[in-house]
């Protein structure tokens, strides 16, 4: 297959992007997408500059190829990520961007020239992304694991494609070459997966986390944060049973207060991650969970997913 200039631009083998999650995509696991031909990115989430910084160092110690980094709006430390990113401009290929509308990094980003692909769930912030100069985008369908949007990546991604002129990388609910194969038909130029990569050899999540992906059925994943704000897709736990009954309840009074209820989500992912308490854990996951089945190093997650595609698109 021949590969689109832009990911050839980007130094890859495969047009694959391992998706940047918070606390889950660290320095290992983005080194190991990289070395292997895909791009790694490592998931800044909520954490300090400090942290991201020595995630940086420990993908420099591990690979030579380019790797980056997703920088999450919603954080308060994103001004300090931001700055490290700047300083680490020689190592960082593509910053991608969670949450929200990055215009005002844009320009700091473009004179480091670091390519800089926000994530989208509409047409609308596809367009604004395209106008202030962003270099591609994620288009990310609600499918997928951890915050969404309200659109399917089979109704998004074509209306993104056919809106803008710059390349459009499909994520949610791709985890296999059907998928692969499915975003190319829509129009993207590359995919991003997350789930699929939750369960990689070198990903750190806690055993019952991954256990929980390996084992889950196609309806087991559900939206907490509907009402309270932040909608999230998770594993059924007993922790996102209780989140969404507090919330629900909340949600039926004259005047809602929902502070009780963002306390139990806040750290819940790293909880999921670090002691995997489905009791106090978010197991965030994509719909595709179900069709998830093997642990396998990261190298062998990408060349599965390329190979079956270019079998179903004949290697175009
Ligand atoms: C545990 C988890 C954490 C995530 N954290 C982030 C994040 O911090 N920033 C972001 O832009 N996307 C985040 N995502 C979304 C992924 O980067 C990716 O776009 C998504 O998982 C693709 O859909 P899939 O899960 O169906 O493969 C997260 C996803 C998961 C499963």
């Amino acid at each position: 297959m021949q590969l689109d200039p832009f990911m050839q631009s980007l130094g890859l083998k495969y047009p694959i992007f391992q998706g940047g999650m918070a606390w889950v995509a660290d320095g290992r696991l983005a080194a190991a997408v990289s070395n292997a031909g895909g791009l790694g990115i490592i998931g800044a989430g909520h954490a300090s500059g400090e942290v991201v910084q020595h995630e940086i160092e420990v993908a420099k110690s591990l690979t030579d190829r380019p790797f980056g980094v997703n920088v999450m709006l919603l954080s308060p430390h994103v001004q300090d990520v931001v700055d490290v990113i700047l300083r680490e401009q020689k190592n960082i290929t593509v910053v991608t961007t969670g949450a929200g509308d990055p215009s005002r990094y844009l320009p700091d980003f473009k004179a480091a020239n670091i390519k800089v692909i926000p994530v989208v769930g509409s047409v609308a912030l596809a367009k604004r992304m395209a106008r202030v100069g962003a270099d591609a985008v994620v288009a990310e369908g609600m499918e997928s694991g951890g915050h969404i949007g309200k659109l399917t990546t089979m109704a998004l991604v074509p209306q993104v494609v056919d809106a803008i002129d710059i390349p459009v990388i499909a994520a949610g609910g791709i985890a296999d070459g059907r998928g692969f194969a499915a975003a190319f038909m829509l129009g993207a130029i590359g995919v991003q997966m997350g789930t699929r990569f939750l369960v990689a050899t070198e990903s750190k999540i806690h055993p019952d986390y991954k256990q929980a992906v390996l084992k889950a059925k196609d309806i087991d994943t559900v939206i907490t944060g509907e009402y309270a704000g932040h909608p999230a897709r998770v594993l059924k736990n007993p922790m996102a049973k209780r989140f969404m009954r507090l919330e629900k309840q909340e949600a039926a009074k004259a005047e809602p207060d929902f502070s009780e209820v963002e306390q139990i989500g806040n750290g819940s992912l790293r909880d999921a991650v670090l002691t995997g308490d489905p009791k106090t854990g978010a197991y965030m996951a994509g719909q595709v969970a179900g069709m998830v089945k093997t642990k396998q190093p990261a190298a062998d997650i990408l060349a599965d997913v390329y190979t079956q595609a270019m079998q179903l698109m004949g290697g175009k």
